[in-house]
Protein backbone atom coordinates (compact mmCIF):
# COMPACT_ATOMS: atom_id res chain seq x y z
CA UNK A 1 0.00 0.00 0.00
CA UNK A 2 1.32 3.57 -1.05
CA UNK A 3 0.15 6.64 0.13
CA UNK A 4 0.81 10.11 -1.09
CA UNK A 5 -0.17 13.55 0.53
CA UNK A 6 -1.24 16.15 -1.56
CA UNK A 7 -1.00 19.65 -0.17
CA UNK A 8 -3.49 21.95 -1.56
CA UNK A 9 -7.05 23.11 0.12
CA UNK A 10 -8.64 20.47 1.22
CA UNK A 11 -5.40 18.58 1.76
CA UNK A 12 -5.82 14.97 0.93
CA UNK A 13 -3.99 11.11 0.69
CA UNK A 14 -4.03 9.60 -2.48
CA UNK A 15 -4.51 5.66 -1.37
CA UNK A 16 -2.84 3.21 -4.00
CA UNK A 17 -3.21 -1.13 -3.14
CA UNK A 18 -5.03 -3.82 -3.82
CA UNK A 19 -8.47 -4.06 -1.86
CA UNK A 20 -9.30 -0.56 -1.09
CA UNK A 21 -12.92 -0.58 -2.49
CA UNK A 22 -14.04 -3.31 -0.09
CA UNK A 23 -12.21 -1.31 2.81
CA UNK A 24 -13.21 2.51 1.49
CA UNK A 25 -15.87 3.19 4.46
CA UNK A 26 -13.78 2.23 7.16
CA UNK A 27 -11.12 4.34 5.09
CA UNK A 28 -12.90 7.43 4.36
CA UNK A 29 -14.11 7.03 8.26
CA UNK A 30 -10.52 8.30 8.73
CA UNK A 31 -11.38 11.84 6.79
CA UNK A 32 -14.72 12.37 6.70
CA UNK A 33 -17.30 12.57 9.42
CA UNK A 34 -20.42 10.42 9.01
CA UNK A 35 -22.74 11.61 6.31
CA UNK A 36 -25.02 11.63 3.55
CA UNK A 37 -22.60 9.48 0.19
CA UNK A 38 -23.74 9.81 -3.13
CA UNK A 39 -21.91 7.57 -5.25
CA UNK A 40 -22.09 8.63 -8.90
CA UNK A 41 -20.93 5.65 -11.04
CA UNK A 42 -21.87 4.36 -14.73
CA UNK A 43 -23.45 1.52 -16.11
CA UNK A 44 -20.50 -0.44 -16.89
CA UNK A 45 -19.13 -0.04 -13.18
CA UNK A 46 -22.33 -0.09 -11.23
CA UNK A 47 -22.60 -4.56 -12.01
CA UNK A 48 -19.00 -4.46 -10.80
CA UNK A 49 -18.27 -2.94 -7.74
CA UNK A 50 -21.45 -0.31 -6.73
CA UNK A 51 -22.55 -2.99 -4.09
CA UNK A 52 -18.98 -3.81 -2.93
CA UNK A 53 -18.64 0.18 -1.94
CA UNK A 54 -21.92 0.29 -0.90
CA UNK A 55 -22.25 -2.18 1.66
CA UNK A 56 -18.57 -0.98 2.96
CA UNK A 57 -19.78 2.64 3.45
CA UNK A 58 -22.74 1.25 4.96
CA UNK A 59 -21.21 -0.74 7.13
CA UNK A 60 -19.06 2.22 8.59
CA UNK A 61 -22.34 4.13 8.88
CA UNK A 62 -22.91 6.28 5.66
CA UNK A 63 -25.92 7.08 4.65
CA UNK A 64 -25.60 6.08 0.74
CA UNK A 65 -27.76 6.55 -2.32
CA UNK A 66 -26.29 5.90 -6.10
CA UNK A 67 -26.77 7.67 -9.15
CA UNK A 68 -25.66 5.50 -12.01
CA UNK A 69 -25.03 7.11 -15.52
CA UNK A 70 -24.90 5.35 -19.23
CA UNK A 71 -21.26 4.76 -19.74
CA UNK A 72 -19.18 6.71 -22.40
CA UNK A 73 -17.59 10.35 -23.30
CA UNK A 74 -21.29 10.70 -24.75
CA UNK A 75 -22.90 10.99 -21.55
CA UNK A 76 -20.43 14.11 -20.31
CA UNK A 77 -22.29 16.64 -21.18
CA UNK A 78 -24.98 19.23 -19.47
CA UNK A 79 -27.65 17.06 -19.84
CA UNK A 80 -26.48 13.69 -17.34
CA UNK A 81 -24.31 16.82 -15.30
CA UNK A 82 -28.51 18.46 -14.83
CA UNK A 83 -29.50 14.48 -14.38
CA UNK A 84 -26.77 14.12 -11.29
CA UNK A 85 -27.04 17.83 -9.94
CA UNK A 86 -31.08 16.62 -9.92
CA UNK A 87 -30.29 13.57 -8.27
CA UNK A 88 -28.19 14.76 -5.56
CA UNK A 89 -31.26 17.54 -4.33
CA UNK A 90 -33.75 14.73 -4.75
CA UNK A 91 -32.15 12.75 -1.78
CA UNK A 92 -31.41 16.37 0.03
CA UNK A 93 -27.90 16.09 -0.31
CA UNK A 94 -26.48 19.07 2.20
CA UNK A 95 -23.52 20.51 2.44
CA UNK A 96 -22.08 18.27 4.91
CA UNK A 97 -22.51 15.94 2.44
CA UNK A 98 -20.15 13.83 0.11
CA UNK A 99 -20.23 12.94 -3.29
CA UNK A 100 -18.11 9.41 -4.29
CA UNK A 101 -16.99 9.35 -7.87
CA UNK A 102 -16.51 5.44 -8.58
CA UNK A 103 -15.45 4.61 -12.37
CA UNK A 104 -13.40 6.08 -14.47
CA UNK A 105 -11.82 9.74 -15.81
CA UNK A 106 -15.26 10.62 -17.63
CA UNK A 107 -17.13 9.86 -13.74
CA UNK A 108 -14.39 11.47 -11.67
CA UNK A 109 -14.15 14.30 -13.89
CA UNK A 110 -18.40 15.11 -13.91
CA UNK A 111 -19.10 13.98 -10.30
CA UNK A 112 -16.41 16.76 -9.22
CA UNK A 113 -18.14 19.08 -10.97
CA UNK A 114 -21.28 17.73 -9.54
CA UNK A 115 -19.75 18.64 -6.40
CA UNK A 116 -18.47 22.14 -7.22
CA UNK A 117 -21.60 22.97 -8.29
CA UNK A 118 -23.94 21.44 -6.33
CA UNK A 119 -24.90 24.02 -3.19
CA UNK A 120 -22.04 26.03 -4.32
CA UNK A 121 -19.68 23.23 -3.81
CA UNK A 122 -20.14 19.99 -1.52
CA UNK A 123 -16.99 17.78 -0.69
CA UNK A 124 -16.23 14.81 -2.97
CA UNK A 125 -14.23 11.24 -3.04
CA UNK A 126 -12.44 10.13 -5.82
CA UNK A 127 -12.56 5.93 -5.95
CA UNK A 128 -10.74 5.26 -9.36
CA UNK A 129 -11.42 2.31 -10.68
CA UNK A 130 -9.20 2.54 -14.69
CA UNK A 131 -5.69 3.05 -14.78
CA UNK A 132 -5.97 6.43 -16.73
CA UNK A 133 -7.86 8.16 -13.37
CA UNK A 134 -5.56 6.37 -11.51
CA UNK A 135 -2.74 7.72 -13.02
CA UNK A 136 -4.04 10.99 -13.88
CA UNK A 137 -7.43 12.43 -13.45
CA UNK A 138 -8.33 11.57 -9.91
CA UNK A 139 -5.73 13.30 -8.56
CA UNK A 140 -5.39 16.78 -8.81
CA UNK A 141 -9.04 18.56 -8.71
CA UNK A 142 -9.83 19.01 -12.87
CA UNK A 143 -13.70 18.69 -12.87
CA UNK A 144 -15.44 19.39 -16.21
CA UNK A 145 -17.90 18.70 -18.76
CA UNK A 146 -17.26 18.09 -22.80
CA UNK A 147 -19.07 21.54 -25.14
CA UNK A 148 -19.93 20.44 -28.66
CA UNK A 149 -16.65 22.94 -29.35
CA UNK A 150 -14.37 20.54 -27.48
CA UNK A 151 -13.31 18.32 -24.88
CA UNK A 152 -13.29 19.57 -21.00
CA UNK A 153 -14.71 23.27 -22.09
CA UNK A 154 -16.72 23.77 -18.96
CA UNK A 155 -15.71 22.62 -15.52
CA UNK A 156 -14.03 23.89 -11.90
CA UNK A 157 -10.94 23.16 -10.06
CA UNK A 158 -12.40 21.13 -6.80
CA UNK A 159 -9.77 19.08 -4.72
CA UNK A 160 -11.08 15.92 -3.62
CA UNK A 161 -11.06 14.81 0.30
CA UNK A 162 -9.36 11.57 -0.32
CA UNK A 163 -8.91 9.55 -3.33
CA UNK A 164 -8.64 5.50 -2.70
CA UNK A 165 -7.48 3.28 -5.82
CA UNK A 166 -7.87 -0.28 -5.59
CA UNK A 167 -5.59 -2.01 -8.00
CA UNK A 168 -7.73 -5.09 -8.07
CA UNK A 169 -10.21 -3.39 -10.60
CA UNK A 170 -7.27 -2.81 -12.69
CA UNK A 171 -6.77 -6.45 -13.47
CA UNK A 172 -10.19 -7.17 -15.36
CA UNK A 173 -10.02 -3.90 -17.79
CA UNK A 174 -10.33 -4.50 -20.86
CA UNK A 175 -6.73 -4.40 -22.91
CA UNK A 176 -7.77 -1.22 -24.66
CA UNK A 177 -9.06 0.18 -22.02
CA UNK A 178 -5.84 -0.34 -19.64
CA UNK A 179 -4.32 0.83 -22.74
CA UNK A 180 -6.11 4.27 -22.86
CA UNK A 181 -4.22 4.75 -19.05
CA UNK A 182 -0.92 3.55 -20.09
CA UNK A 183 -0.87 6.48 -22.45
CA UNK A 184 -1.01 9.18 -19.66
CA UNK A 185 1.70 7.14 -17.60
CA UNK A 186 4.14 7.43 -20.32
CA UNK A 187 3.19 11.20 -21.07
CA UNK A 188 3.96 11.18 -17.20
CA UNK A 189 7.35 9.45 -18.16
CA UNK A 190 8.41 11.42 -20.90
CA UNK A 191 7.50 14.90 -18.13
CA UNK A 192 9.30 12.98 -15.42
CA UNK A 193 12.75 11.40 -16.71
CA UNK A 194 13.96 7.92 -17.48
CA UNK A 195 13.82 6.35 -14.78
CA UNK A 196 10.21 5.82 -15.26
CA UNK A 197 10.58 6.46 -18.68
CA UNK A 198 11.93 3.51 -19.12
CA UNK A 199 9.76 0.95 -16.75
CA UNK A 200 7.15 1.70 -19.71
CA UNK A 201 9.36 0.61 -22.63
CA UNK A 202 8.53 -2.97 -22.25
CA UNK A 203 4.90 -2.88 -21.74
CA UNK A 204 2.99 -1.79 -18.59
CA UNK A 205 1.95 -4.81 -16.54
CA UNK A 206 -1.97 -4.76 -15.24
CA UNK A 207 -0.21 -7.10 -12.49
CA UNK A 208 2.44 -4.68 -10.80
CA UNK A 209 0.67 -1.44 -11.35
CA UNK A 210 1.52 0.22 -8.16
CA UNK A 211 4.62 1.76 -8.28
CA UNK A 212 3.78 3.21 -11.35
CA UNK A 213 0.61 4.81 -10.46
CA UNK A 214 2.24 5.65 -7.46
CA UNK A 215 5.10 7.47 -9.13
CA UNK A 216 2.75 8.72 -11.97
CA UNK A 217 1.08 10.46 -9.12
CA UNK A 218 3.61 11.80 -6.93
CA UNK A 219 5.13 13.41 -10.10
CA UNK A 220 1.08 15.21 -10.60
CA UNK A 221 1.33 16.23 -6.56
CA UNK A 222 4.13 17.89 -6.94
CA UNK A 223 3.37 19.93 -9.86
CA UNK A 224 -0.19 20.62 -8.56
CA UNK A 225 1.14 22.01 -5.22
CA UNK A 226 3.50 24.29 -7.25
CA UNK A 227 0.57 25.55 -9.82
CA UNK A 228 -3.15 24.27 -8.66
CA UNK A 229 -4.94 26.28 -11.16
CA UNK A 230 -2.93 26.04 -14.17
CA UNK A 231 -1.07 29.49 -14.72
CA UNK A 232 2.39 27.98 -15.75
CA UNK A 233 4.20 24.79 -15.10
CA UNK A 234 1.09 22.59 -14.61
CA UNK A 235 0.05 23.40 -18.57
CA UNK A 236 3.37 20.39 -18.71
CA UNK A 237 0.46 18.03 -17.76
CA UNK A 238 -1.00 18.34 -21.29
CA UNK A 239 1.88 17.20 -22.93
CA UNK A 240 0.31 15.51 -26.61
CA UNK A 241 -3.68 16.73 -25.23
CA UNK A 242 -3.48 19.82 -27.90
CA UNK A 243 -3.65 17.00 -30.62
CA UNK A 244 -5.19 14.74 -28.28
CA UNK A 245 -7.94 16.68 -28.10
CA UNK A 246 -8.34 17.95 -31.45
CA UNK A 247 -8.52 13.94 -32.59
CA UNK A 248 -10.61 13.36 -30.05
CA UNK A 249 -12.85 16.15 -31.61
CA UNK A 250 -12.75 15.40 -35.09
CA UNK A 251 -14.09 11.55 -34.11
CA UNK A 252 -16.85 13.10 -32.67
CA UNK A 253 -15.33 11.44 -29.27
CA UNK A 254 -15.18 8.02 -30.57
CA UNK A 255 -11.92 7.78 -30.25
CA UNK A 256 -11.30 7.14 -26.25
CA UNK A 257 -8.88 10.01 -24.30
CA UNK A 258 -5.58 7.95 -24.01
CA UNK A 259 -5.87 6.58 -27.30
CA UNK A 260 -5.89 10.24 -28.81
CA UNK A 261 -3.26 11.33 -26.48
CA UNK A 262 -1.13 8.57 -27.64
CA UNK A 263 -1.01 9.69 -31.36
CA UNK A 264 -0.93 13.65 -30.35
CA UNK A 265 1.95 12.61 -28.12
CA UNK A 266 3.82 11.22 -30.74
CA UNK A 267 2.69 13.85 -33.33
CA UNK A 268 4.56 16.25 -30.89
CA UNK A 269 7.28 14.24 -30.59
CA UNK A 270 7.85 14.01 -34.65
CA UNK A 271 7.07 17.66 -35.22
CA UNK A 272 9.43 18.59 -32.20
CA UNK A 273 12.30 16.65 -33.79
CA UNK A 274 11.79 18.04 -37.17
CA UNK A 275 11.43 21.63 -35.83
CA UNK A 276 14.64 21.04 -34.25
CA UNK A 277 13.63 21.59 -30.85
CA UNK A 278 14.61 18.78 -29.37
CA UNK A 279 17.99 18.26 -27.24
CA UNK A 280 18.38 14.27 -28.36
CA UNK A 281 16.24 11.88 -30.32
CA UNK A 282 12.89 11.51 -29.08
CA UNK A 283 10.47 10.58 -31.59
CA UNK A 284 11.23 7.25 -32.65
CA UNK A 285 11.69 6.32 -28.76
CA UNK A 286 8.28 7.49 -27.57
CA UNK A 287 6.57 5.79 -30.61
CA UNK A 288 8.31 2.75 -29.62
CA UNK A 289 7.09 2.68 -26.31
CA UNK A 290 3.87 3.61 -27.51
CA UNK A 291 3.51 0.75 -29.75
CA UNK A 292 5.16 -1.38 -26.98
CA UNK A 293 1.91 -0.46 -24.72
CA UNK A 294 -0.85 -1.48 -28.02
CA UNK A 295 -1.14 2.70 -28.33
CA UNK A 296 -1.66 4.86 -31.84
CA UNK A 297 1.34 6.53 -33.06
CA UNK A 298 -0.49 8.23 -36.39
CA UNK A 299 -3.68 9.81 -37.12
CA UNK A 300 -5.90 9.55 -39.78
CA UNK A 301 -7.10 13.23 -39.81
CA UNK A 302 -5.81 15.94 -41.91
CA UNK A 303 -3.83 18.15 -40.32
CA UNK A 304 -6.30 21.67 -41.05
CA UNK A 305 -8.76 19.55 -39.84
CA UNK A 306 -6.98 19.02 -36.60
CA UNK A 307 -5.44 22.78 -36.49
CA UNK A 308 -9.18 23.65 -36.62
CA UNK A 309 -10.39 21.46 -33.86
CA UNK A 310 -7.40 22.73 -31.81
CA UNK A 311 -8.61 26.34 -31.87
CA UNK A 312 -11.35 26.06 -29.46
CA UNK A 313 -9.08 24.03 -27.20
CA UNK A 314 -8.30 25.51 -23.75
CA UNK A 315 -4.97 26.21 -24.00
CA UNK A 316 -5.74 28.45 -26.41
CA UNK A 317 -5.22 32.73 -25.10
CA UNK A 318 -6.65 34.69 -27.43
CA UNK A 319 -4.36 34.61 -31.01
CA UNK A 320 -1.69 31.92 -28.82
CA UNK A 321 -1.66 28.71 -27.82
CA UNK A 322 0.64 27.04 -25.33
CA UNK A 323 2.19 24.07 -26.91
CA UNK A 324 4.10 21.58 -24.53
CA UNK A 325 7.26 20.00 -27.02
CA UNK A 326 9.13 17.21 -25.51
CA UNK A 327 13.09 18.44 -26.08
CA UNK A 328 14.66 15.49 -23.95
CA UNK A 329 12.93 12.31 -21.81
CA UNK A 330 12.72 13.97 -18.82
CA UNK A 331 12.78 17.88 -20.52
CA UNK A 332 9.86 19.18 -21.78
CA UNK A 333 8.98 22.69 -22.39
CA UNK A 334 6.12 24.89 -22.52
CA UNK A 335 6.14 26.91 -26.02
CA UNK A 336 3.74 29.88 -26.64
CA UNK A 337 3.35 29.77 -30.61
CA UNK A 338 1.00 31.88 -32.81
CA UNK A 339 -2.67 29.89 -33.70
CA UNK A 340 -1.48 30.63 -37.33
CA UNK A 341 1.73 28.60 -36.05
CA UNK A 342 0.32 25.62 -34.96
CA UNK A 343 -0.76 24.09 -38.43
CA UNK A 344 2.83 24.06 -39.57
CA UNK A 345 3.45 22.03 -36.72
CA UNK A 346 0.80 19.23 -36.95
CA UNK A 347 2.02 18.84 -40.86
CA UNK A 348 5.27 18.50 -39.58
CA UNK A 349 3.77 15.74 -36.85
CA UNK A 350 2.02 14.28 -39.44
CA UNK A 351 4.59 14.10 -42.32
CA UNK A 352 7.55 12.57 -39.91
N1 LIG B 1 -4.73 15.96 -16.69
C1 LIG B 1 -3.87 17.06 -16.58
C2 LIG B 1 -4.05 17.82 -15.32
O1 LIG B 1 -4.69 17.35 -14.40
O2 LIG B 1 -3.56 18.92 -15.21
Amino acid sequence: MQTIHVRTVPEYDVTIGPGLLAECGRRLREVLPLCHMAVVTDSNVAPLYLEKVKASLSEAGYQVSACVFPAGEESKNFHTLSNILEFLAEEHLTRIDCVAALGGGVTGDMAGLAAALYLRGVRYVQLPTTLLSSVDSSVGGKTAIDLQAGKNLAGAFLQPSAVLCDTDCLKTLPADVFADGAAEALKTGVLCGEELFSRMEHGLSASAPEEIIARCVSYKVGVVERDEKEQGERKLLNLGHTVGHAIEKCSNFTIPHGHAVAAGLAVMARAAERLGWTDEPVAERVAACLEKNRLPVRTGFEPRALALAALSDKKRAGDSITIVVPKAIGRCELKKIPVSELLPVIQAGLEG
